[in-house]
């Protein structure tokens, strides 16, 4: 290859490179597997032996990813993507001991080279291995001082990470309190990570709640750290293993008997580290869990190999980005080739088209794979499928499978392309594409039978009017039944009605189930309607199924514009001076006040007397805190920042970003920024602390 063409390809990996850590350990979002990201890094990294001269200073080769939002990445991040409410705002700390990562590799033959090498360099000492599970989810650091947990942090860049104490706290396997002869002050590492019941538990509460479910434990895991609330945090159901320990006075020489003395303290570490000393072994290990890494309730990615002596770790040293004494082995996403038997193509809530491919079932990584999504247009020409080809289908990590290639070698010769479709299966519109978006979509809103029904069970949902007893298949025979077009008519449904309807309702999966509307059912569903009109205006707001608005945005629309005149006669301007709503989201709201068709159903909903106006008693509870201006800084105990910032405004008082003269007071907690501190010191603005405060206004802590 030419210079040109060389340097070209560097400065390409490491833009990717980058962009997929970012996707990764910030956005909890994965593009590709790791195997793709690791071949990606490893051609980047042999590219940069061979040609130093092209090295960019920043090359990921270098560093490891990072999970700490800068500013710059705050900006970019596509924070409508995210239904949970995460924070940018963890106190950063530095690590008392860096946090590397481990050399991994794919190969056995790797494992061979890392096994000479040690040997080589321990000359005529024989290595002791300890083999251990790698546990996939984040890794944390926790400094323990005299007994008790005093701070987790994340890997962050492993310089610097996150201080999520609060959050870490939540988790049951996590010891606050240590006993036995523990060493006064140590730092221990281990994984974060969701076991799989849990899992599934969430995904599936989410796809109830029509929140975006979680690619994989993992992400699930990493997500969950990064909220600011620790009460959901608990919800997550975390779990912790422990595999590290750094510390000056360590009570073993070695990291196995550590390991085993943390277990005495309190920790939870893994039954399944076991001492190792030839190659054979290694492999057996590997193999071993290989096959049996679905039996166990927890994911793993692959194994991990450390010399167990503290003495051969040091001399065997570092490199600049990991130990040379460990090496993680990291096992294949799984492959295996099924014929496509068909594709089709579902329309969504929104009218966007997702193609799913129907394949002969295979069994794949602990499951039977019948569907797998296509994505969109754009990946289906990528992939060039054609009719009945043989697949590849893929499950890296994610709960989805994917198809990864197709087997051109079994083609039928008279094969057709897969194309996608020009018009919408369900109304027959034309598809049109949006510009910068990948899908195709039916702009038919309000005659495409699958939107008008998806608009309806998005708007029951129980985070949004908690209509349950009207479940999916139920919508489905009112709909046929004429009953029922939109949102709003389900507030003229009468008993005579619904009595008496029936239906066999036959599910993808062959079963049929048969409703029927009895006195009880119909009594409920009615109930149901009614008490609605009592759930509050931001989950009104939230349920109407505007564009991108979803629970945390619709939140601080209602709590900013604070009822629905205000909202519908907003500028784009003026939208985006409400938090969260950036371009995207004003369009797509001015977008939808623009339709009569959706004024209408507001109007409507509106005189049925649904709540389209924020509680009087939840703006101001009282004028406690009038003419106060209040910072807030640090973390807290009782409620989080923004329950605060909520707080305060709803006592009266103003809530400033920076210290100044006119600040009444700093509402203080754990970990105060030092330059707030030294800044209030200077004008002598006085420290409130959180019970303080909520002393301050009127006996909250009652409550807590
Ligand atoms: S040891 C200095 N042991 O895999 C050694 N890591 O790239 C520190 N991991 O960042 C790591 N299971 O998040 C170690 N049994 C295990 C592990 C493990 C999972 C993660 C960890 C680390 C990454 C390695």
């Amino acid at each position: 290859m030419e210079d040109r063409k060389i340097k070209e390809r560097i400065q390409w990996l490491t833009r990717e490179l980058k962009r997929h850590n970012d996707n990764y350990y910030l956005y909890n979002q994965p593009e590709i597997s790791d195997e793709q990201f690791d071949m990606l890094l490893r051609e980047l990294s042999d590219l940069e032996i061979l040609y130093p001269q092209f090295t960019l200073p920043d090359s990921p080769t270098q560093h490891v990813g990072s999970d700490l939002f800068t500013s710059a990445k705050i900006e970019f991040a596509p924070r409508e993507q995210f239904d949970d409410v995460i924070t940018t705002k963890f106190q950063q700390v530095r690590h008392r001991y860096p946090m590397t990562s481990l050399s991994n590799t794919y190969s056995e033959a790797e494992i061979a080279d890392f096994h000479q090498r040690v040997c080589k360099l321990l000359g005529s000492e024989t290595p002791e291995y300890v083999c251990e599970l790698k546990f996939d989810g984040l890794a944390i650091s926790l400094t323990y001082q005299e007994g008790k947990l005093l701070r987790a942090v994340t890997r962050g860049d492993g310089e610097k990470g996150d201080d999520v104490t609060n959050n870490v706290k939540t988790i049951q396997s996590v010891p606050l309190k240590l006993h036995g002869n523990y060493p006064e002050d140590f730092d221990i590492r281990g994984e974060i990570f969701m076991p799989r019941k849990a899992f599934d538990q969430l995904n599936q509460e989410r796809i109830e709640n029509e929140e975006t479910p979680f690619a994989n434990p993992r992400n699930a895991a990493s997500g969950s750290m990064k909220m600011q609330d620790p009460t959901e945090v608990r919800k997550r159901r975390l779990d912790c293993f422990l595999y590290f320990l750094a510390g000056d006075d360590m009570p073993y020489d070695n990291h196995y008997d550590n390991l085993k003395a943390a277990r005495s303290w309190g920790f939870q570490t893994s039954d399944y580290a076991v001492k190792r000393y030839t190659l054979e072994q290694l492999f057996e290990y590997i193999k071993l869990w290989e096959e049996k890494r679905y039996t166990l309730p927890f994911d793993i990615d692959g194994i991990v190999i450390k010399v167990n002596s503290y003495r051969q770790q040091e001399l065997l040293g570092f490199t600049a980005k990991s130990p040379r004494w460990a090496i993680a082995f990291k096992f294949k996403a799984e492959r295996i080739a099924t014929e496509l038997l068909s594709v089709d193509f579902q329309v969504g809530r929104t009218g966007v088209v997702t193609p799913v491919a129907n394949l002969k079932p295979v069994f794949l990584a602990g499951t039977t794979v019948k569907r797998a999504s296509l994505h969109n247009a754009d990946i289906i020409q990528a992939l060039d499928i054609h009719e009945r080809d043989w697949v590849f289908v893929e499950k890296g990590g994610e709960i989805i499978p994917k198809i990864t290639g197709v087997e051109i070698s079994r083609r039928n010769p008279d094969a057709k392309p897969v194309s996608f479709i020009t018009h919408c299966p369900a109304c027959g519109t034309e598809l049109v594409r949006a510009e910068g978006e990948a899908g195709f979509y039916c702009s038919n809103e309000f005659g495409c039978p699958p939107q008008m029904k998806g608009k309806i069970e998005h708007f029951i949902v129980r985070k949004m009017m908690n209509i349950e007893s009207l479940g999916e298949g139920k919508i489905e025979i009112l709909f046929d039944k004429n009953l029922v077009r939109n949102a709003a008519d389900l507030y003229e449904l009468r008993y005579e009605q619904l009595f008496g309807l029936e239906k066999v309702i036959e599910n993808p999966d062959g079963k049929s189930k048969r409703i029927s509307f009895r006195e009880k059912t119909v009594e409920n569903i009615l109930n149901g309607i009614e008490n609605s009109k009592s759930v509050p205006f931001e989950r009104v707001l939230f349920a109407l199924g505007i564009r991108y608005v979803g629970e945390t945005v619709a939140k601080k629309l209602a709590r900013h514009f604070k009822n629905i005149n205000a909202l519908i006669a907003a500028s784009e301007e003026e939208l985006k001076q409400a938090d969260e709503v950036g371009d995207k989201i004003a369009v797509a709201i001015r977008n939808y006040f623009a339709d009569e068709r959706n004024l209408d159903i507001v109007q409507r909903l509106r005189n049925y007397g649904l709540r389209f106006e924020i509680e009087e008693s939840a703006t101001t509870r009282s004028d406690k805190l009038s003419g106060k201006t209040i910072v807030i800084s640090g973390v807290f105990q009782h409620y989080n920042r923004d329950q605060y910032k909520a707080m305060i405004e709803q006592y009266g008082g103003k809530n400033a970003g920076s210290i100044s003269k006119n600040t009444s007071f700093v509402l203080a907690g754990e970990n105060m920024g030092p330059a707030k501190h030294e800044k209030a010191q200077e004008l002598e603005i006085p420290l409130i602390n959180e019970r303080e405060f909520l002393e301050m206004i009127d006996g909250i802590e009652a409550q807590v």
